[in-house]
């Protein structure tokens, strides 16, 4: 999806990354980090620039940058991870939801939670959408507090959909709807440009 979006939150700016950093080391290196990847379907293979740019490409991917030091030209030190919105359908009005925090000394300090609120508030209010998935597997204790905090609902279990340490382990699906978004955040808005 070529776009140019920047998006504030509290915590967080998220934007559409450039060339250099699609296909830079530093993204490369979360993607093979086995701590970072551990209940992510994209394995730990070091994917090549081809790949880097078809995921790119195949869904509303946006850099997750620190608000505070955030530097309209780009420099990378502060970018912590990505948010992607993906098998978007807007005959329909769903997308799946993911988001990875690649730079493990930010976690656990609300970063994800700021810009995964940005990011549904652009889902369902500019791109109209009603309906906002994700899947997580059952012992990632972290994404689940995540969306269960985010307001998503359980809908339903992929029985043994992931292997984590050579056992099958169950995928929990959860949902947002965009009434539900509205209800829980009304007054509440996020700026956007681009
Ligand atoms: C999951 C992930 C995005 C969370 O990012 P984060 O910036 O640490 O999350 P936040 O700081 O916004 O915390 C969100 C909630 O999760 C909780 N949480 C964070 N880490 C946790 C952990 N290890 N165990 C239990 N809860 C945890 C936080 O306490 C918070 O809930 P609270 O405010 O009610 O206390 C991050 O760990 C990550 O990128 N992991 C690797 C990729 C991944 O698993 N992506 C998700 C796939 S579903």
């Amino acid at each position: 999806m070529n776009t140019d979006i920047t998006l504030y939150g509290s915590l967080v700016v998220l934007r559409s990354l450039f060339t250099a950093e699609i296909r830079s080391n530093q993204y490369k290196n979360w993607l093979i980090d086995p701590r970072v990847t551990r209940y992510m379907s994209s394995g730990q293979a070091r994917p090549t620039d081809e790949e880097m740019f078809a995921y790119e490409k195949s869904g509303l991917l946006l850099g997750i940058f620190r608000k505070n030091s955030y530097d309209c030209r780009g420099t990378t030190d502060l970018w912590m991870g990505n948010v992607r919105l993906h098998q978007i359908n807007t005959t329909q009005r769903v997308a799946e939801l993911g988001i990875m925090i690649g730079d493990k000394a930010r976690w656990g300090q609300g970063y994800a939670t700021d810009a995964c609120t940005v990011m549904l508030g652009y889902a369902f209010g500019s791109m109209n959408l009603n309906r906002v998935g994700i899947g997580v597997v059952e012992l990632n204790k972290a994404g689940l507090a995540l969306w269960t905090k985010l307001g998503f609902k359980e809908e339903g279990r992929l029985r043994e959909a992931f292997w984590v340490d050579g056992l099958p382990r169950d995928v929990i699906r959860m949902g947002l709807l965009q009434r539900e978004w509205f209800d829980a955040h009304r007054g509440s808005g996020t700026s956007k440009t681009g």
